[in-house]
């Protein structure tokens, strides 16, 4: 079966949130939501979020599932905002434990932040299946740029979250905590080995050197022929050299701060304090 696809491109982190749709039914999930945030205010804005939510209520779907490809280090989450206006359940990697285990302690949690990964209503393994209306998807454990990176095959589309980009931009970063290049090479594996025809939809675009357009649609053939990282047959050895190397080049990304504290509680702040506001925490020289 054949989901059909809206994607939304975020032009403040440029991430790309999906809709997926049952293309028989009114049945849809969305996946990697964007919660805006400024750093500079500390202000959150739900512009981003609402275009997603109107265009949901137009086409008058039902949300069945708000899931994330992982616990992202570049933007905030909308799923709970989203849930709340129009339901479905959030869904991330049963590795989150690992992902909120090191970052509890990066940013010294005290106890009442469960690593339990309860913060979400379903947490998916390897080889797990579920279903969006009649549309059924089947999940893959990708990881490499985090411990907990899952890819979701639905249909004949695969939605890669940070693992490959455009072929012409390659591959994500590996240096995050729990990050290796040479467990993304294995990952990306499981992925080329999917039909060539399959629809593959990237987290993430930047453009790429002669490219002027964002893109953010490929298929497993493209991928296999073409990617500058680990198309036309690189090998591991090569792939993790090149990777490693780029990695120690890189800046951190502007929101990881905020974001990872807010994604790994499945997007919510942390609980506010006696006069109900609510803190982010900056830890010097940790990341
Ligand atoms: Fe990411």
């Amino acid at each position: 079966m054949s989901p059909d696809v809206k994607a939304f491109f975020d032009d403040a982190t440029n991430t790309i949130s999906y809709v997926v749709r049952d293309p028989n039914g009114s049945s849809c999930a969305i996946i990697d939501s964007v919660l805006d945030f400024d750093y500079a205010s500390g202000r959150t804005d739900t512009a981003s979020a609402d275009r997603i939510i109107d265009w949901v209520r137009q086409k008058d779907l039902t949300v069945e599932w708000l899931l994330e490809t992982h616990v992202h280090a570049d933007h905030l989450s909308a799923a709970p905002y989203i849930q709340q206006a129009l339901g479905g359940k959030i869904g991330i990697g049963d590795r989150i434990r690992v992902v909120q285990d090191t970052f509890g302690k990066v940013f010294n949690e005290g106890t009442e932040f469960e690593r339990d990964g309860s913060q979400f209503d379903q947490l998916f393994s390897e080889g797990d299946s579920f279903m969006i209306g009649q549309l059924r998807g089947d999940v893959l454990h990708t990881p490499g740029h985090t411990p907990a990176c899952l890819t979701y095959v639905i249909g004949d589309a695969a939605f890669v979250g940070d693992t490959l980009f455009m072929p012409d931009f390659g591959t994500a970063r590996c240096d995050f905590p729990g990050g290796s290049s040479q467990v993304l090479y294995e990952s990306v594996q499981k992925i080329l080995i999917l039909p060539d025809a399959t629809r593959i939809f990237v987290g993430h675009d930047y453009k790429a050197p002669g490219r002027d357009e964002y893109a953010w649609e490929t298929t497993v053939g493209e991928q296999k022929a073409r990617n500058i990282h680990v198309g036309d047959g690189r090998s591991k050895d090569e792939f993790v050299k090149m990777r490693d190397e780029r990695d120690a080049t890189l800046p951190m990304p502007k929101l990881i701060i905020p974001s990872l504290q807010v994604n790994m509680r499945a997007g919510r702040m942390p609980e506010p304090d006696a006069k109900g506001d609510v803190f982010l925490k900056v830890p010097v020289n940790k990341l």
